[in-house]
C-alpha cells in the first residue's frame, strides 16, 4: 500500500513539474493556462477556505460540517484550509485534492503563527520594545521553521495594526503605537517568514492584517465600529501596510471594523483603490473570519448572497469562514451580477501565491516527518527565544540602583504570575503545550538565586479556556498574611504581578487596565511592610498603574515573554543582562487619558495658564505615566554635541555623541524625531523618523550618524497625495519621546 502511495506521489509530482511547476514558461502563462482548465466551481472553490474539522479560532459558523467539507475538498472547491496542523494531518487533506480532485490543485495551510509555534518567542508588542529588527526578524524566521515543519505554509501574521488605545485586547499582537517604527518591524516580521526564497521548504507566506483601521475600535472595544478620517488613515494607519507590500507581503487581511460607513471587507477604496491599484499589490486579500458574513450584521447588505457580491467586487479574494463564495458566486455570476473576468483576477491572485510557494511542483513539500520532528522546540530555537526575550524587558524605573539584585540579600518572591508557566505563552501560543514558558521561579533557580515564594493570592479562579471569559480572583485574600510575613523578613521583594495570559489577545479588550483583582491591594499591602520592592510585571498592553509608579522603587516591564520567559527574566533582574527596552507604546496614568500616544497635533491651547481656559483636565495631568521610547539601562549614557545639517536637495544629516557614562556595558536606543513646524496640513509635535540601537562599553563614546531624506520629511494629504514641503523643521535627538534635544532647521528647497 506504502509503495503504490509513493508511486501514486511520483506520478503527481512529475505531472506538476511538466504541466505546473516552476518552469521555463512564466508563471503567468502558467496561472493562465490552468485557469483555462478550470470550471466556474472550480475556480470559485479557491477563492473558498475551509477551518480545520477540529478546531476554530472564532465563532463556529452553523453552516458546514464536515461530511460536506470533505466532498468539497475532492471536487476542487476549496483554495486553503485553517488551522489544521501537523504533518499527518495536513498531508491527509492534500492529498485528497491532489490525488481525487480533477486538477489537483493543491491547497495552502494558513495558521495563526503570531510568535512562534512550538517554541513561542515574546508577544509582538514585546518584541517591538526590543527595537532590534534583526533579533525580530530573525524570530519571525524561526516561527516559519517551526510551522513549516509541522505542514503550514502561510500564516495570518504580522498584525501591523497601529493602535493608541490600550483598552483593545490586540494590541499585544502589534507593534505599537507608531507608523514609523511598526513599518519597519513589519518588514522585519515578513523578511523572516518569507525569507529570500518563498519557495524553499522552511519558509511561509505572511499576511499583514488587518486592512484596514481595526486598530481603532472604538471605546478599545473588541469587533466594535471604526471610524477613521483619511488624514489619519493615510498616514498613520497606512505605512506599515504599505511597507508590508512593498516587503513582498504576499496576502492581506481585511478588516472587521467600517472605513467611511463600508465595512472594510466590502471597501473598494481600501482593497482595490489603494491596495491593488495604487500599490500594485500582486498578492490575495482574504477576508477575516465571517467578515463577509457580517457585512450583512453591519446592515450593509442584505444577506449573504449580497455580502458575496459585494466583498468580491470590492477585491475580497478569498472567503474565510462565511460561506459566501461557496453558496452565492456561482449563481451571482450565471445573473451577470459579477464578471467571470472579477472571479479570474482572484483567482489567478490565489494561484499565483501558490505557484510562488512551490506547491505546484512538491504540494507535500512542508510535509516531512525528520523536519518535523527536528525542528519543533529545539536548542537553537530556545536560545534565539531567550536572545530576544531578553531584549523585550523594559526597565521603567530604578531608584537607588536597587536592580541589579545584590549577593547576599535575602529575597523574597510574591505572586501567582511568578509561579505561572503558561501566562508567559500569551494568548496565541498555537502550537505550544500548556505549562512549558519557563516560570520566573525556575528562572530564578537555574541561575542558583535563593528565595521565599508566597503567592500572595490566586489572580483567576480555575483553569481557563481560550474561548472562555478569564473570571479574576476578587474575594480570596487567605495568601495575604503569609506574604506579608515572607516580604518582611527579607531584604528586598520580587513582586510579580499583571494579566493572565488570556486577559490581552483577541477578544479581551478591558475599560479598567490597572492590575486586576487583589494585585494592588497585595501590592500596597507587601509595600507597607518592605521598602525594597521590585515589581516585576506581565502583561498584553500598556497598564495604568500610577500608584506603583509613585510607591514602588524599582519596575521591570516584561510584557509576555514566551517559553524563555522566566529565564529572561532571572538574567535582567541578577544583571547578567542589562535591561535594553523602550517603550512601544505609551503608558497612561489613568484610562480617561486613552487615546493617549505621543505623535499628537498641537492644540490650540497647549501652554499652562493661569486660568482655566486650556487643554487639560481638572483631574489628572496630560503627561503619559511612561512616554513612547521610554526605557532605562543599569548604566547611564549621556547624550552631547548634537549637530544637524541640510543641504540643496533638502537632505538632512544629523548626528549626536552618546557615552556610556556608568559602570557596566549597555545597549541605548538612539531615537530621531521630526517635527515640521508649519505646514498645510498640521502635522504632529512629534514624528519618530529615525532609531538606533548601539551597544557602549563603561567610558566608551559613539558618535550617532542620521540621514533623512526627503521622504522622510513629508506627509500624505486627505487625498493620499504624498507631499513634501519646505520651511522650519525640528529635528531631536535623544532617549525617549520626551527626553530629546532639539535643533531647528530651514530648509529651503528640495530637489
Ligand atoms: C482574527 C484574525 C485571525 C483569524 C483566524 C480572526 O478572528 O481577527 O486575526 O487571523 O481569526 O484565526
Amino acid at each position: 500500500m506504502a509503495s503504490k502511495n509513493y508511486i501514486l506521489l511520483l506520478v503527481s509530482s512529475l505531472i506538476y513539474s511538466i504541466t505546473l511547476g516552476q518552469s521555463s514558461i512564466g508563471m503567468d502563462n502558467k496561472v493562465t493556462h490552468l485557469l483555462s482548465q478550470m470550471t466556474l466551481e472550480e475556480k470559485i472553490g479557491q477563492m473558498n477556505q475551509y477551518n480545520g474539522f477540529w478546531e476554530v479560532t472564532g465563532p463556529t459558523p452553523k453552516e458546514g460540517n464536515a461530511k460536506e467539507k470533505y466532498e468539497h475538498l475532492k471536487k476542487g472547491w476549496v483554495g486553503s484550509v485553517l488551522n489544521v496542523r501537523g504533518v499527518e494531518n495536513v498531508r491527509k487533506l492534500q492529498e485528497i485534492v491532489v490525488n481525487e480532485s480533477r486538477l489537483g490543485i493543491p491547497l495552502l495551510f494558513g495558521s495563526d503563527v503570531i510568535h512562534g509555534y512550538k517554541t513561542l518567542a515574546p508577544i509582538p508588542l514585546a518584541e517591538s520594545a526590543s527595537w532590534d529588527l534583526e533579533a525580530i526578524k530573525n524570530s519571525a524566521r524561526i516561527a516559519a521553521i517551526e510551522a513549516s515543519a509541522t505542514g503550514i505554509n502561510w500564516t495570518f501574521a504580522p498584525m501591523v495594526d497601529i493602535s493608541r488605545d490600550p483598552r483593545w485586547g490586540r494590541v499585544m499582537e502589534g507593534g505599537g503605537e507608531d507608523p514609523f517604527l511598526g513599518s519597519a518591524i513589519a518588514k522585519a516580521r515578513i523578511n523572516g517568514f518569507q525569507g529570500s526564497d518563498l519557495s524553499a521548504n522552511n519558509t511561509i507566506a505572511a499576511t499583514a492584517k488587518h486592512f484596514a483601521g481595526y486598530g481603532w475600535s472604538e471605546s478599545g472595544r473588541e469587533y466594535n465600529t471604526t471610524s477613521v478620517d483619511d488624514y489619519t488613515l493615510y498616514n498613520v494607519i497606512l505605512p506599515p501596510f504599505k511597507a508590508a507590500v512593498d516587503s513582498d507581503v504576499q496576502t492581506v487581511m481585511n478588516s472587521f471594523g467600517l472605513y467611511n460607513g463600508i465595512p472594510a471587507t466590502g471597501s473598494s477604496k481600501l482593497q482595490r483603490d489603494i491596495l491593488k491599484d495604487r500599490w500594485n499589490f500582486e498578492g490575495f486579500v482574504i477576508s477575516d473570519w465571517a467578515s463577509i458574513k457580517e457585512m450583512t450584521l453591519h446592515g450593509h447588505t442584505v444577506d449573504l448572497k449580497e455580502a458575496a457580491e459585494k466583498a468580491a467586487i470590492a477585491g475580497s479574494d478569498m472567503d474565510m469562514e462565511s460561506y459566501a463564495y461557496i453558496k452565492h458566486l456561482k449563481e451571482l455570476v450565471q445573473e451577470g451580477k459579477i464578471s467571470e473576468k472579477l472571479i479570474d483576477e482572484a483567482v489567478s491572485r490565489i494561484l499565483k501565491v501558490k505557484f510562488r510557494l512551490g506547491l505546484f511542483e512538491d504540494p507535500y513539500k512542508y510535509c516531512n516527518e525528520t523536519r518535523e520532528q527536528n525542528l519543533l522546540y529545539n536548542e537553537v530555537h530556545q536560545k534565539a527565544a531567550l536572545d530576544i526575550a531578553k531584549k523585550s524587558i523594559v526597565l521603567l524605573k530604578n531608584d537607588n540602583n536597587l536592580l541589579p539584585l545584590q549577593k547576599g540579600n535575602k529575597i523574597a518572591v510574591i505572586g501567582d504570575l511568578a509561579d505561572d508557566k503558561t501566562s508567559p505563552l500569551g494568548s496565541w501560543r498555537i502550537g505550544s503545550d500548556d505549562e512549558t514558558a519557563i516560570s520566573v521561579l525556575e528562572g530564578l533557580d537555574n541561575l542558583n538565586i535563593d528565595y521565599n515564594y508566597s503567592r500572595g493570592c490566586k489572580l483567576v479562579e480555575g483553569k481557563v479556556e481560550f474561548t472562555q471569559e478569564v473570571i479574576v480572583n476578587t474575594t480570596d485574600k487567605t495568601g495575604f498574611e503569609e506574604a506579608k510575613s515572607v516580604a518582611e523578613n527579607s531584604d528586598i521583594v520580587i513582586v510579580v504581578l499583571g494579566e493572565h495570559g488570556f486577559m490581552s489577545g483577541e477578544a479581551r479588550s478591558r475599560t479598567d487596565i490597572s492590575l486586576p483583582g487583589l494585585q494592588q491591594e497585595l501590592l500596597e499591602e507587601i509595600r507597607s511592610v518592605n521598602s525594597n520592592v521590585v515589581l516585576v510585571l506581565m502583561n498584553g498592553r500598556p497598564l495604568a498603574i500610577p500608584w506603583a509608579e509613585k510607591n514602588i522603587p524599582a519596575i521591570v516591564e516584561t510584557w509576555q515573554l514566551g517559553s524563555q520567559s522566566g529565564n529572561a527574566i532571572a538574567e535582567v533582574l541578577t544583571g547578567k543582562y542589562n535591561p535594553s527596552g523602550k517603550l512601544p507604546m505609551t503608558f497612561p496614568r489613568s484610562v480617561g487619558q486613552i487615546p493617549i500616544y505621543y505623535n499628537q497635533f498641537s492644540t490650540g491651547r497647549q501652554e499652562k495658564e493661569s486660568h482655566v481656559f486650556w487643554s487639560h483636565y481638572i483631574d489628572e495631568e496630560n503627561t503619559p505615566l511612561w512616554p513612547f521610547g521610554y526605557g532605562l539601562s543599569y548604566t547611564e549614557f549621556e547624550y552631547s554635541n548634537m549637530s544637524v545639517k541640510t543641504n540643496n536637495n533638502g537632505e538632512v544629516s544629523a548626528s549626536i555623541s552618546l557615552k556610556n557614562a556608568g559602570s557596566s556595558t549597555g545597549e541605548e536606543v538612539v531615537q530621531l524625531y521630526i517635527q515640521d513646524i508649519k505646514s498645510s496640513y498640521v502635522r504632529p509635535v512629534k514624528e519618530l523618523k529615525g532609531f538606533k540601537k548601539v551597544s557602549l562599553a563603561p567610558g566608551e563614546t559613539q558618535v550617532i550618524n542620521f540621514s533623512l531624506a526627503k521622504e522622510q520629511l513629508g506627509y500624505y494629504t486627505p487625498e493620499g497625495k504624498f507631499v513634501s514641503e519646505t520651511g522650519e523643521f525640528n529635528i531631536m535627538i535623544g532617549t525617549n519621546s520626551q527626553k530629546l534635544s532639539t535643533t531647528k532647521i530651514n530648509i529651503a528647497s528640495f530637489n
